[in-house]
């Protein structure tokens, strides 16, 4: 099979994280029998300085024409004067609303090769940790009306939270496809105990749910669910979440992995179309060293491999690499814990021979 692919390298550490994800997945193509076609395009920083615009039309026609996009990072110090809406990050705006990714999915990880790296205590993360958070990205309380009005108490400023079923319904599908390929279970986190918004999302989530009788289904409050984040991880496999309980879950579950340096996502439209991305930024501090660390990049494509190419065996294999990669000692200065450690180009070398 071929596969097109939209490749923004970007900005700081994002063309050595990227480079080393490719060599990665070429590895793949050679043992599997695929072709990846990359399309390199601009966006962010580099496409300011080449076109004067952050995100050029060509780049969102590119990315609209390829099966998926992977991107690096984007912004610098270097652009940090520009207005606003001249800047880098615009760019990562303008791509999820032209390539319509409302799904937003962010796998928590901890390899028991690095537990301590966790804040988490041993036993409770004991054998590893695998979990998603499946966040709604283009609706709820960050897009919902807003405005500002007299009251008794002074002036005031609302902002609306609001789902429709056809968003609901869209982002349930997401999480239940989803854990079709991975445990079978889904978590629906909400506050149907106060919002009606959160009344309405129970009750789609569930009737989407009832076309897929062997995925369990499981409804938590919100306030409780980040409780047992920190609690019992373990229990979950696939959280689905509305936009602001999503913005603060994920990141609360993020912090149970150690290093932002490891941390892959994806964001997704309909037909499995996806932008896969590190959650980490641009890095300037460390950029051009050889000192990132490119493996959540390197997950960012096994995620692509599942998630949009439906190809779980390849995507295991990349994941598999990186445990053996961990489990062998090798480090990169981020995770190293002050011992010795190899380089950006290395570690995608050396994960690409265990493939
Ligand atoms: P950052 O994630 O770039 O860096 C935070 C810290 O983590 C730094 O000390 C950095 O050296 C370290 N770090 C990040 N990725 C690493 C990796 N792969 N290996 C080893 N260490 C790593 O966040 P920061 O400094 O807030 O932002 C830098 C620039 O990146 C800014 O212009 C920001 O707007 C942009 N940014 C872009 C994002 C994107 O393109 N999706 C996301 C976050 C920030
Ligand atoms: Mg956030």
């Amino acid at each position: 099979m071929n596969y097109d692919i939209a490749v923004v390298k970007g900005d700081g550490i994002g063309p050595e994280v990227v480079t080393e994800a490719i060599k990665v997945l070429d590895k793949i193509g050679e043992k599997y029998g695929h072709t990846f076609h990359y399309n390199y395009v601009l966006a962010g920083g580099a496409a300011i300085d080449a076109t004067g615009k952050c995100l050029p039309t060509d780049t969102v026609d590119i990315c609209k024409g390829s099966h998926a996009v992977l991107l690096g990072a984007v912004g610098g110090p270097k652009w940090d004067d520009l207005p606003g809406d001249e800047r880098p990050e615009r760019a990562l705006l303008g791509l999820r609303k032209a390539l319509g990714l409302f799904a937003n999915l962010r796998p928590a990880m901890v390899f028991d090769e690095l537990a301590d790296a966790s804040p988490l205590k041993a036993e409770i993360i004991d054998g590893g940790l695998d979990i998603v958070v499946v966040r709604e990205l283009t609706g709820g309380i960050y897009f919902g009306e807003k405005g500002t009005k007299k009251t008794d108490m002074g002036p005031a400023a609302y902002d609306i939270e609001q789902y429709s079923e056809g968003e609901v319904k869209r982002i349930a599908a997401v999480a239940f496809d989803m854990a079709m390929k991975r445990n079978k279970k889904v978590t629906s986190v909400d506050k149907a105990n106060v919002l009606e918004s959160s009344r309405l999302w129970r009750r789609v989530v569930a009737e989407v749910g009832k076309n897929y009788p062997e995925v369990e289904l499981e409804n938590l409050y919100v306030d409780n669910a980040a409780m047992q984040l920190v609690r019992n991880p373990k229990q979950f496999d696939v959280l689905v979440t509305s936009n602001i309980f999503g913005d603060i879950l994920s990141d609360e579950a993020s912090q149970i992995t150690g290093s932002i340096g490891m941390l892959p996502s994806a964001s997704l439209a309909t037909g499995n179309f996806g932008m896969y991305e590190p959650v980490h930024g641009s890095a300037p501090d460390i950029a051009g060293q050889n000192l990132a660390n490119p493996i959540a990049t390197i997950l960012s494509v096994a995620m692509m491999l599942r998630y949009t190419f439906e190809l779980s065996q390849e995507a295991d294999d990349i994941e598999e690499a990186v445990k053996k990669f961990l489990a062998a000692g090798y480090r990169t200065p981020d995770i190293c814990a002050g011992k010795e450690s190899i380089g950006t180009k290395e570690t995608g070398d050396k994960i690409a021979s265990l493939i």
